[in-house]
């Protein structure tokens, strides 16, 4: 068995095998070395077990990152509909879920089997993809311009090394933060890590919200400047649900969190409820507006027990006002061991946006969740770890 390659993949997750794929189709001999018994289980679990693999709407406006502008190039030059067709061609049927979302119809096991077959596609042209399961990472060395990497007490070594171990999201899979230890053994910064898409917890006085545990109702949640109109769940440790999954993203600790209850109501509704039915209370019009139970508790903590009728103007105004403006000030969140991805990661600043080459480190690559951008909700994370291993794997 050689030890020596063209490039040393760490990973055989999204990003390690879009990449292992480039590049072996670009001639180059390729090791991809995974500690997992089998690559892409993130892969595998993803969108329920049917892969949301690309979001068709995917930009660089649904990514965060300390430099906003770091995945216009590769998202540029890999998109959606680049991902679409390599789908196509392999006859994976799919479908539109909602928002531009993508899944299989069928299995995610597709979308794995289909990147081990673009990877074994490369013997054709010359170039080769071994994919090394059983195989975790333990030490890396460079010098003299090549990497030595041990794994399991073998050394393997190449003039290329890429990152692509991904974020410490679900340590129960086994996710590690060994990309940022490796990163900084080599001098990269590294943006402090948080778990992202996660729900969020709620302490104190809003623990009352625990009462309605399973409600949801579709909702415009905001954190600072963001804000997502989708289904908000109540659960019994605080909020869950799409448009708290993405806003967990931008919210910081000690933050509030806006919820507008009543996104379809403008202008004087309660109001002109008072006028319309006047023998009508509070909590009979909240629930023909939210699902009974949410409406009860809000009715409650509004403190509004009279009929609509016997009620000031000025009282309806504000609790209007309220229920569009709601604040929550989560307690935190789940952690990475409920989180789907996570935010920050290896500095965009140590690397080039257009290969994902490290500036002060030749032929050192990262790529995928392990750098400092996440995306959305909604297929977007894949969509970066395709384009940016591919913009790697030509790099290579
Ligand atoms: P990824 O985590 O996929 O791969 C890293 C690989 O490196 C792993 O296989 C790991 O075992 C390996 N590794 C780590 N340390 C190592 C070491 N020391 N030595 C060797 N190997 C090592 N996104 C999306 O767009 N649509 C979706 O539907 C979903 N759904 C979803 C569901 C759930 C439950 C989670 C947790 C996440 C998602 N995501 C998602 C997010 C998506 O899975 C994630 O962004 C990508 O998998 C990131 O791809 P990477 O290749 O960067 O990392």
């Amino acid at each position: 068995m050689s030890d020596s390659f063209d490039a040393i993949i760490l990973g055989a997750g999204a990003a390690g095998l879009m990449c292992a794929a480039r590049a072996g189709q670009l001639g180059k001999r390729v090791l991809v070395l995974e500690k997992a018994e089998k690559p892409g289980k993130k892969i595998l679990i993803s969108g329920g077990g049917r892969c949301n693999f690309t979001n068709i709407g995917a930009g660089p406006a649904n990514y965060l990152s300390g430099n906003p502008h770091f995945a216009k190039s590769a998202l540029a030059r890999y998109t959606p509909r680049d991902f679409l067709a390599l789908i196509e061609s392999y006859d994976i049927a799919w479908h539109e879920k909602t928002l531009g979302q993508l899944f299989c119809d069928g299995s995610s096991k597709q979308i794995v089997e289909m990147l081990l077959e673009e990877c074994a596609q490369s013997r054709k042209v010359g170039g080769d993809v071994e994919v090394r399961c059983n195989a975790e990472v333990t030490a890396v060395e460079h010098e003299d311009g090549r990497f030595a990497v041990m794994a399991n007490g073998q050394i393997v070594t190449a003039p290329a090394l890429v990152i692509a171990t991904g974020g410490p999201s679900i340590p129960k899979m086994g996710a590690t933060g060994f990309a940022y230890d490796l990163a900084r053994q080599f001098g990269l910064k590294v943006v402090e890590p948080r778990p992202a898409l996660v729900p969020l917890t709620l302490g104190g006085e809003e623990l009352l919200f625990r009462e309605i545990s399973g409600v949801s109702a579709p909702v415009v949640a905001s954190a600072g400047k963001a804000s997502f109109p989708e289904a908000a769940l109540f659960t019994h440790r605080g909020l869950s649900g799409p448009s708290i999954l993405q806003i967990s993203s931008y919210w910081k600790p000690g933050e509030e969190v806006g919820i507008d209850f009543l996104p379809q109501s403008s202008g004087d509704w309660l109001l002109d409820r008072k006028r319309e039915t006047p023998r009508a209370t509070l909590r009979s019009v909240l629930r023909e507006a939210l699902p009974d139970r949410l409406a009860d508790i809000l009715a409650e903590k509004l403190g509004i027990d009279t009929e609509l009728g016997n009620a000031s103007d000025k009282a309806l105004r504000a609790a209007q006002e309220r229920l569009k403006r709601w604040t929550f000030r989560p307690s935190g969140t789940e952690g990475f061991a409920k989180a789907e991805v996570t935010v920050g990661g290896i500095s965009t600043a140590e690397l080039s946006s257009k290969t994902m080459e490290a500036k002060k480190v030749p032929g050192l690559f990262a790529i995928g969740e392990a750098v400092d951008v996440t995306g959305w909700l909604g297929g977007y994370n894949f969509q970066w770890a395709w384009a940016s291993g591919v913009a790697a794997g030509e790099a290579l």
